[in-house]
């Protein structure tokens, strides 16, 4: 990020309507962090209460005393606020425009009504089949109607949905299965993304053959491509055959505030990824209100978020923010380069879309394709773009200003997690002005710091890892069966904070600039893949005895996988092998994990006491061999000119 950092003020006729301005900015942000209970208690009337919260913040990060909780004397249903409570006005709205994979197919618009009766149908089947208040619920579907169906139907009956990204495999699917104990998966026959199919019932099928896995007693079948599949009976059922008769109206649970809403696995620096586990009232206040202020939403804005529903984006801010606020959001079953490169804009062009939200990934590979599939389009109903997932460089934010937005439209680059609910910096178009790279500033109640190696606070301009001094309502609430391990993360490396993972700079005028994970956590395409998953996934072959993981920069993902093999005794490495790794990485995580270059490494560099040192093994993986630092202390040092010479160039 060496950038000049170039200015682009706020655009002053996006100001001149916009819900926040300048000096709101200023003021509410005073506001938020001088009264968080005053402040937050005023933005949970946006939502429709079954009792109305009086207790509103009651939160403490000291370790002797820690809690979170938020809203906790409130009841409420998610499907009531993101369904029942805009019939009334907008029943006959938009709520959900879908488009197909292949643009042949003629696009569905669902209102609000009728989601309103496809959510209780389902939501009546769950409880026929025994689905009760609290009960976890695996949902593994692509992008169709269904998938917010499903979480919508889920969060009407009080159970808690765990959806699993449609990309992973039959293990990866079997652990997080295990791990929450769900009692029902929602899949569909197979999924189409780019003209290729997806074997999702089949990989279902393959992740109840594995261990812990018996907790599930149904399998819910949607037939979306009509291809056969294999039904185990009683066990799998057709949805519609289930569905179908079931009556539209169905009474939703009341659930406090602080009764969880769902889990999202996500990956971390050790171990297997973490049940990420958010809350009802808390959750659904901060989705619904930054996806308002931050998108500056209107009512007759078509809103449009190519996100996942598997990932935390799909998560906040296709499904529950958008909803809760009554937008029209669409649902996008494909790819940005299916059936071409100009996917995004046409589709963009046919639905009208004015508020568009992608990745800079997404952005960097279509830039490569030049400016004539974007200019061929018109895309004259933008008005807002954002950006999510990782940090966007500067040559493709201007790239997605000027080619996409025609110089015309704002760009939000919004920093958040999966851990926060919902976005923590970003800029408010009318409000911040831009610069490319940069997340900018803290939203309403949030207060970042930046801290040292040894926690020390650093003031003003500076580089280091950021924190968060106060909790928010979106904040996660525990790592599901393990809250050991969410204070562990968190909480005890920066007494007293919440410890993002990341690093980030702020400049002389205050802006926030995210440099990218510290911790052992690669960012491929915006998708978090923890190291020690792709290493245990390595190892688990028989023919490895050892295996190292390091992210490297990448042109288009932003961060490769960069992986160091050691072979067990008497194997050689071979170019068949070779193949063979990557596909069993494959295999045991999803294609999201392959890794782009497997160096075999007859021995990695260890520290005298056996601890491998990844810091090294990123500089040869970033061919910096200049930039080793000092190797002394290494149990052979040897190890890393070897390395160094057999390094596989990109
Ligand atoms: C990174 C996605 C820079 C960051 C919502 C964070 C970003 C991780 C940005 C969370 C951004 C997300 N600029 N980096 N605008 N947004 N990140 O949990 O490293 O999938 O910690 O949530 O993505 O990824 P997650």
């Amino acid at each position: 990020m060496n950038h000049p950092a170039a200015v682009y003020p706020i655009d002053p006729d996006f100001a001149a309507n916009a819900r926040v301005t300048r000096e709101d900015y200023e003021r509410q942000y005073a506001e938020s962090v001088n009264d968080p209970a005053g402040f937050w208690g005023k933005v949970a009337d946006r939502l429709d209460w079954f009792t109305k919260p009086t207790k509103i913040k009651d939160v403490s990060y000291d370790l002797a005393d820690f809690r979170i909780h938020w809203y906790e004397d409130g009841e409420l249903n998610a499907s009531v606020n993101c369904l029942d409570r805009h019939l009334d006005e907008r029943g006959d709205k938009t709520a959900l425009i879908f488009e197909h994979d292949d643009p042949s197919q003629p696009a569905e618009r669902i209102t609000y009504r009728e989601l309103h009766a496809r959510v209780c149908k389902l939501a009546n089947a769950l409880r026929s089949l025994g689905v009760r208040k609290g009960d976890r619920v695996t949902i593994y579907l692509p992008m169709i109607p269904e998938a917010v169906v499903a979480m919508l139907a889920c969060a009407r009956v009080g159970a808690i949905h765990s959806v699993v990204f449609g990309g992973f495999a039959p293990q990866s699917i079997a652990d997080r299965v295990a791990d929450c104990q769900s009692k029902l998966i929602i899949t569909a026959d197979e999924g189409l993304r780019g003209g290729k199919k997806v074997p999702l019932k089949a990989n279902v099928d393959a992740a109840l053959k594995l261990g812990g896995t018996n907790t599930v007693e149904t399998v819910l079948v949607v037939r979306h491509t009509g291809s056969a599949v294999d039904m185990q009976m009683p066990r799998d059922r057709w949805y519609d055959a289930v569905v179908d008769e079931q009556p539209t109206q169905c009474a939703p649970e009341r659930m406090n505030a602080e009764d969880p809403l769902f889990i999202l696995y996500t990956s971390g620096s050790t171990g297997k990824p973490k049940g990420v586990l958010h809350t009802t009232g808390g959750y659904l206040v901060y989705a619904s209100y930054t996806h308002e202020v931050v998108f500056d939403l209107r009512e007759d804005d078509v809103y449009w978020c190519t996100a996942d529903v598997g990932w935390v984006t799909g998560h906040s801010y296709i499904v529950y923010g958008p909803l809760a606020n009554g937008a029209t959001a669409l649902v996008f079953e494909g790819v940005p380069n299916y059936p071409t490169v100009s996917r995004f804009w046409e589709v963009i062009d046919k639905h009208q879309v004015t508020l568009f939200y992608t990745a800079p990934t997404a952005i960097r590979a279509l830039m490569r394709d030049g400016d004539e599939p974007v200019k061929k389009t018109s895309r004259a109903s933008l008005r807002l773009l954002g950006t999510v997932g990782e940090p966007i460089n500067p040559e493709a934010w201007r790239w997605y200003y000027e080619v996409v937005g025609d110089s015309r439209s704002p760009i939000v680059d919004t920093w958040w997690q999966t851990e926060t609910g919902g976005i923590l910096i970003t800029p408010l178009a009318g409000a911040i002005d831009l610069k490319p790279g940069s997340a900018t500033k803290p939203f309403f109640g949030i207060q970042p710091a930046l801290v040292d190696a040894n926690g020390g606070r650093l003031e003003g301009e500076a580089e280091g890892n950021l924190v968060l001094l106060d909790s928010w309502p979106g904040q996660m609430r525990t790592v599901y069966g393990d809250h050991a391990r969410f204070i562990d993360t968190y909480f005890r490396t920066y007494p007293g904070t919440y410890f993002t993972g990341d690093g980030c700079r702020r400049d002389a005028d205050g802006y926030y600039w995210i440099t990218g994970r510290v911790d052992d956590v690669i960012n491929v395409s915006g998708h978090r893949i923890g190291t020690a998953e792709v290493e245990s996934a390595l190892v688990s072959h028989p023919k490895v005895a050892e295996a190292a993981v390091v992210g490297f920069p990448h042109d288009i993902k932003g961060q490769g996988i960069y992986a160091y093999v050691t072979l067990i005794a008497g194997e050689a490495p071979t170019d068949e092998l070779h193949k063979e790794l990557v596909a069993h990485v494959r295999k045991e995580i999803g294609p999201i994990a392959t890794p782009d270059h497997l160096q075999w490494a007859p021995g990695l560099p260890k520290t005298r006491s056996g601890k491998i040192m990844r810091r090294i093994l990123r500089k040869i993986a970033e061919n910096a061999p200049d930039q080793l630092g000092d190797t002394s202390t290494l149990a052979d040092p040897a190890v890393v000119e070897s390395l160094v010479r057999e390094r596989r160039v990109p």
